[in-house]
């Protein structure tokens, strides 16, 4: 067994082996696994094994259980058995086992978190906005969870590759040249550069549709840059880098990192042979000079390959960097983070690429909209919310909230405080709900103090790290590495359960793909940490129990810190 395996994992294997040999089924693949309970009445976890072994055993699950809890001799973790139910068999582990392994944590970097991930890649293509426009709400909520989705995973060990696959290329551009060269005010480019650009778009691609010349020249510039005309392709590059300087600004305020920026025209040669491809394996055919591959069988609609101008489409890039992707990292899953708009198109062409024979287990996460009440923010515009501001406007209520909660905190302290509470209130109000539920977006909840947001865990992780320090400023003397643990309250066994279930919230979240189960942990862990502060003593309890508390208060923080790094939102030890 892995050095701090947790207990799920010790119960797992534990039991298994004792239904083995209490049956005499040493010869059989069978698994056992239990699951948490949520009520103490039922212990901590239970197992239902024994009904799934009844027809290999031959009894009755309630006599399976029965015979099995009078025969098994009990592993040291665990405390006593009890059997419930048709048949459940119900877990209590030993107080002294729960304080061992909370102390053995203190010397795990990942605290328990077993490491999955060792030696295999996963690629997260998240964000992706699209060049010289501005990221719309889609791309916000693809940046916040696909960075938790990355987060995640690099904890697990995999080797993560965060990449931005941008919309560099396509028709757009054509008009984009001519729309510039003619209507491109110079400072508003200065000043707010993917703004600028779009209003270009949109002043060409209004021409576009009263001016059949216009048309006529945007194409030949389309035609000039796809044969790699140095001017054009010179200024197809500074629409690029105007746009991903200006999305770097809100990455950086986000605290996202990429790995690659490689978007769509970096795939664009291999186009025809993935083409090619299609047509080899007979999976394309000619339809009115397009060219299509029939989905019918899958239920799903003709997806276009090549359009009858001889363009190709969105679906033919994401094959062809599937392709590369496989090739150059040899990935064991790919996971794309978009809103829920383009389902059928990732359903359409992971089926292709699965047709194709393409070895790749690709994911798609979607998410749903998020709701902007129309009072809430005075910057938005359409579909297009201006990202700056929403966070600058987090900012400056955070730091309200700071200056009347610490008004003697030095200003610049103040600052970076309200900077941390700002921003992860905005991204913890997207990480905290399913992500295919419809979130509805409001101050009042994103920054309440008292309830489920990012603040409220902010805050209890300062108050946890504010006990620790006053106990080192009272006895300065004590190394608290040498006293142990003690679990002898009850609520201190709440705590340490939940402190001890840390590892399968991870392992949960990021199999799910859903960061909203760690939040939903970390909630729950701040609630009974409350319950635990305000229902024990800790500086005035006896000595030995003080100590033993200040450590669980210090594994908590731990955990608190560390679950809330993973979903990108940083914390604070004085607030
Ligand atoms: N650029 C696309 C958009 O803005 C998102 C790209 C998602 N990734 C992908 N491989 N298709 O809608």
């Amino acid at each position: 067994m892995r050095e701090f395996a947790t207990f799920e994992e010790r119960l797992s294997i534990w039991t298994t082996d004792a239904m083995k040999s209490v049956f005499g089924l040493e010869g059989t693949d069978i698994n056992l696994g239990v699951s948490p309970t949520n009520n103490d009445k039922f212990g901590d976890y239970q197992c239902n094994a024994a009904m799934s072994l009844a027809k290999t055993v031959g009894k009755a699950p309630r006599q399976i259980a029965q015979e099995f809890a009078d025969a098994a001799v009990l592993p040291d973790f665990v405390e006593k058995i009890e059997i419930a139910g048709p048949g459940f068999i119900n877990f209590f582990l030993s107080n002294h086992a729960l304080a061992a392994y909370l102390q053995s944590l203190e010397n795990d970097p990942h605290l328990g978190a077993e490491q999955v991930g060792q030696g295999k890649t996963v690629i997260v293509d998240y964000s992706s906005p699209n060049v010289a426009k501005p990221m719309h709400i889609g791309h916000i909520r693809s940046t916040v969870i696909g960075n938790a989705i990355d987060r995640l995973y690099r904890y697990l060990g995999y080797n993560v590759i965060a990449d931005n696959h941008l919309g560099d290329w396509g028709t757009q551009f054509g008009l984009m040249m001519v729309g510039f060269r003619n209507f491109v005010d110079e400072d508003a480019l200065k000043a707010a550069p993917v703004e600028e650009l779009e209003r270009v778009y949109v002043a060409s691609y209004n021409m576009s549709k009263e001016d059949a010349s216009w048309r006529e020249q945007a194409k030949a510039e389309l035609v000039k840059l796809q044969q790699g005309d140095a001017e054009n392709r010179a200024l197809w590059e500074k629409f690029i880098e105007l746009s991903i300087e200006e999305f770097n600004t809100i990455y950086n305020r986000l605290g996202v990192k990429f790995d690659l920026y490689r978007g769509e025209s970096f795939y664009n040669d291999r186009l025809p042979k993935m083409i090619q491809s299609l047509e080899e394996k007979d999976l394309a055919k000619e339809s009115d000079g397009a060219l299509i591959v029939g989905l019918e069988e899958d239920g799903m609609p003709i997806c276009i390959v090549r359009k009858s101008d001889g363009g190709y489409n969105y679906a033919t890039t994401d094959l062809a960097t599937v392709e590369a992707r496989i090739e150059e990292f040899d990935p064991e899953r790919i996971i794309y983070v978009t809103d829920e708009r383009q389902q059928l198109h990732f359903k359409q062409f992971f089926t292709i690429s699965e047709k194709l024979g393409m070895n790749a287990n690709l994911v798609h996460v979607w998410f749903g909209l998020m709701r902007l009440p129309e009072a809430t923010f005075s910057t938005r515009e359409g579909n297009v919310i201006k990202l700056a501001a929403l966070l600058d406007e987090a900012e400056v209520r955070a730091l309200e909230m700071v200056k009347s909660s610490s008004p003697e905190m030095p200003e610049e302290q103040q600052r970076d405080l309200a900077k941390a509470i700002g921003i992860g209130a905005i991204k913890y109000t997207d990480l905290s709900q399913n992500p295919q539920s419809l979130v509805t977006f409001t101050w009042e909840k994103a920054l309440n103090m008292q309830g489920n947001s990012a603040p409220y865990l902010q805050y209890a992780y300062a108050r946890i790290s504010s006990v620790y320090d006053k106990f080192h400023a009272t006895y300065p003397e004590i190394e608290l590495e040498k006293c142990s643990i003690n679990i002898e309250h009850e609520i201190e066994r709440r705590l340490a359960i939940k402190l001890s279930r840390f590892p399968a919230a991870i392992r949960a979240a990021a199999d799910n793909y859903s960061p909203n189960i760690l939040a939903e942990y970390l909630y729950d862990l701040a609630q009974i940490y409350s319950s635990f502060y305000q229902n024990v003593p800790f500086l005035k309890a006896e000595e030995g129990v003080r100590e033993s508390r200040i450590r669980i208060c210090q594994t908590t923080a731990a955990i608190l810190k560390q679950g809330l790094g993973l979903l990108g939102i940083e914390t604070r030890e004085r607030i």
